[in-house]
């Protein structure tokens, strides 16, 4: 088969072939062009590199590509994610190996020393054509499912009189923004100190405060009134947030659920999903999609006790490349 490798183009029609490549690699996860075109324009270009090459049949059928940039939040100049997708009609013809090289002769060039990169632990294939490559095996994450309107918080109607007792109150972006100057500085300040807790295989880098708003707060995904914040007295104390997927309306997905260390072990973690529960069927979802490492014991207890039903994980791989 005739296959052209040519980089990509931050047009329409790109992204538009990029979404249904993705969505047709990975059908439970569907991706909007738009979506990506917002991930793009939001990604931190002052420090980051993003580069994507495209595989295209002569007919102009789009058949995969392969992508390759830094981590925004785990940065080092050395170290890259790398993303690599063939539909499944173009599957099994070398196409996948052609981009995989074209990427490494680039990485090659930019120094670049370890590459990360995941899928799912039911895709054989994909899992072989990673290790025959060098990449290890670094981290594994369950993807988990709550089925929203099925949920029955009777067994949970505890943790309100305690987080009374506790003196903790919770209150969201949405409210914060309209109602105090400094929302912004102290919602940056908390998120960034609870993600360095978060079960990792590279340290945490504090994002800019940029890039944080795109993020979190102009995101059309962002739901800032599904954005919970923890407070005892003037303290910002604990965070769930809460994301719409626009390529899948209905559901939901999390982000982060953390508490600063000395107030852990209070319920405020559990109060805290409680809330995005009660938000979520409200307002009509019916899933709630999360993610947690294997290792991360403490999350995985409170999404367990909620019902969460677990789903085949997601495998972090690592390979090192050579010193040059
Ligand atoms: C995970 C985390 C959010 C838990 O916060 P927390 O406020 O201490 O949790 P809670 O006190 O609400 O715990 C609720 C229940 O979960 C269980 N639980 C919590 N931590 C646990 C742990 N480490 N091991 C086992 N069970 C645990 C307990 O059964 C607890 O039950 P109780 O309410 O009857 O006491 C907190 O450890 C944290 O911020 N970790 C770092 C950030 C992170 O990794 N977030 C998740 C990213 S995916």
């Amino acid at each position: 088969m005739d296959i052209t490798l040519r980089d990509f183009e931050e047009d329409d029609a790109h992204y538009e072939a990029l979404a249904q490549i993705d969505t047709e690699v990975y059908p439970d996860h569907p991706v909007t062009a738009a979506s990506l075109r917002y991930d793009d324009r939001s990604f931190d270009r002052s420090k980051c590199l993003l580069k994507r090459h495209m595989a295209w049949v002569q007919d102009g059928t789009p058949a995969g590509y392969v992508a390759y940039h830094h981590m925004e939040s785990r940065y080092h100049p050395q170290r890259l994610w790398l993303w690599a997708a063939v539909r499944p009609a173009f599957q099994g013809r070398g196409i996948g190996t052609a981009l995989y090289e074209h990427a490494m002769a680039q990485l090659s060039e930019l120094g670049a020393r370890w590459l990360h990169t995941s899928t799912r632990e039911m895709m054989p294939d994909t899992l072989r054509y990673l290790r025959t490559r060098g990449f290890v095996e670094v981290l594994r994450s369950w993807e988990s499912h709550l089925d929203v309107q099925g949920f029955d918080s009777t067994p949970f109607a505890a943790y309100a009189p305690r987080m009374e007792q506790e003196g903790i109150r919770f209150t969201t972006v949405a409210e914060e923004r309209g109602t105090r100057g400094d929302w912004l500085e102290r919602i940056f300040e908390l998120h960034t100190t609870l993600m360095a807790d978060v079960p990792s295989t590279t340290p945490y880098t504090v994002p800019s405060m940029d890039t944080f708003v795109r993020h979190a707060v102009e995101n059309p995904e962002a739901l800032l009134d599904g954005y919970f914040i923890a407070v005892q007295g003037d303290r910002y104390v604990g965070e769930s947030a809460l994301f719409a997927s626009q390529a899948q309306p209905g559901s939901l997905y999390q982000g982060l659920t953390a508490v600063r260390r000395d107030y852990r072990g209070r319920g405020i973690a559990m109060a805290l999903k409680l809330q995005t529960i009660d938000y979520a069927k409200l307002h009509g979802y019916r899933l709630i999609k999360t993610w947690n490492a294997t290792v991360n014991e403490g999350m995985l207890a409170i999404n367990d006790r909620l019902g969460f039903v677990r789903q085949p994980a997601w495998v972090e791989f690592e390979k090192t490349l050579s010193a040059g």
